[in-house]
């Protein structure tokens, strides 16, 4: 049988040297058509393939259904349609493999019949790289949920003996007060009680953050004054604030509205912010915690003018455990990942500004409370 050439040469020449498969055949779906695509998708070679039905392309289990599917079409008002939207299409090599593929027919009347072209792409390697990749996914899922799971039991585990620790440390401490213990056991008391409550924030920090990233964490939200809160968080970071010569300043506009927060998360929040403030600040500094108004949320601050983050670093700040090399890299590097997943956890956000040599600046949003109905 005689291949008919495609009316447009240039269209022809772009045809054949397409990596898709393109296939045409006439009117009693004999193929008219086979560029190097196909060649190559398929196994045959064209003068195999040319005159043949183009059922050998197809796995003989689709053979019944394809033909109703190319009648339909035939008669449809579309002269173009996508194969496989709603089910996978395949096709079938000459040694007899098949394999799942992309195509899109198209309609063209030939003299008064109707001739067929389909551009179809083998998908193998995509699906392969799809399902790859999903049980790439689903592993790493399941890695980090038991580093989680772990985590939580190991620190949840750890807190008992740590007490322990810190009890008895005290017990000695208090006994010291009422009567002459041998020298230096005092001392080393001190040193275990300041031991051991280091290692329980440490632990309380990671079991925060599993919680945090499990969702398990609850606030239970109260109107409170903000002024309130960051008084509180000072007040516990006066003794740091001091021994750094850092001085704190607050302020607070009258107008601020009551804000709608759990309280001791809110103070846990500002801690974090405000003693990183005061740690990454030269002797001499100042942090400065303000608050605003801000449409429905009240915006804090919390800003010093200490070593600043360079700009490359600052996507960085709020991914646990990530410290910065400049700075002295004590504590865990929780503090900032705690801080914004508890804001988040309110529904509010948290966002930095920084630069080397002026300082930097954290943000926060809360809501407000609803506004009391007048008496
Ligand atoms: N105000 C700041 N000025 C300069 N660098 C900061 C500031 N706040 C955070 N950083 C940098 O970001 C890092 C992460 O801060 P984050 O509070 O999460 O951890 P940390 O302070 O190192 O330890 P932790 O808070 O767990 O005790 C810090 O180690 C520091 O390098
Ligand atoms: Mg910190």
């Amino acid at each position: 049988m005689q291949k008919k050439p495609l009316p447009d040469s240039v269209v022809r020449r772009a045809a054949a040297i397409s990596a898709d498969a393109i296939i045409c055949v006439d009117h009693r779906r004999l193929v008219t058509f086979f560029n190097h695509g196909a060649e190559a998708i398929f196994g045959w070679t064209e003068a195999e393939v040319i005159g043949q039905p183009l059922d050998m392309l197809i796995p003989s289990q689709f053979h019944a259904a394809h033909d109703k599917h190319m009648v339909a079409f035939a008669k449809a008002k579309e002269t173009a349609r996508l194969m496989g939207q709603r089910r996978e299409v395949f096709g079938v090599r000459k040694d007899g493999t098949q394999f799942p593929a992309e195509a899109a027919i198209a309609r063209v009347e030939l003299g008064g019949n109707n001739a067929f072209s389909v551009v179809l792409r083998d998908v193998t390697e995509r699906l392969r790289f799809i399902q790859e990749n999903a049980e790439l996914v689903d592993d790493l899922r399941a890695a980090v949920a038991a580093r989680d799971d772990m985590l939580s039991i190991v620190s949840h585990d750890l807190r008992n003996p740590v007490n322990a620790v810190k009890m008895l440390a005290s017990a000695i401490l208090r006994t010291g007060e009422a009567e002459a213990l041998p020298a230096d056991v005092g001392d080393h008391a001190a040193v275990m009680l300041q031991a051991a409550r280091q290692m329980d924030a440490l632990i309380q920090d990671l079991l925060d953050v599993s919680k945090l990233e499990s969702g398990r964490m609850a606030v239970d939200p109260q109107p409170v004054q903000i002024g309130e809160l960051i008084d509180a968080a000072s007040r516990i970071l006066e003794p740091m604030a001091d021994a750094m010569d850092v001085a704190l300043s607050v302020s607070i506009p009258a107008s601020v509205p009551l804000v709608d927060v759990d309280a001791d998360r809110i103070v846990q929040v500002l801690s974090n912010l405000i003693s990183n403030g005061i740690k990454y600040s030269a002797e001499g500094g100042k942090v400065h915690i303000s608050a605003a108004s801000d449409e429905d949320v009240v915006r804090i601050s919390v800003e010093d003018a200490g070593v600043g983050i360079p700009e490359s670093e600052l996507p960085r700040v709020f991914d646990r455990f990530w410290q910065s090399k400049r700075t002295n890299r004590s504590g865990a590097g929780l503090g900032l990942t705690i801080a914004r997943g508890l804001v988040r956890a309110h529904g509010g956000r948290m966002w930095i500004e920084s630069a080397v040599g002026t300082g930097t600046s954290v943000h926060f949003t809360v809501p407000r409370a609803a506004p009391t109905r007048r008496r």
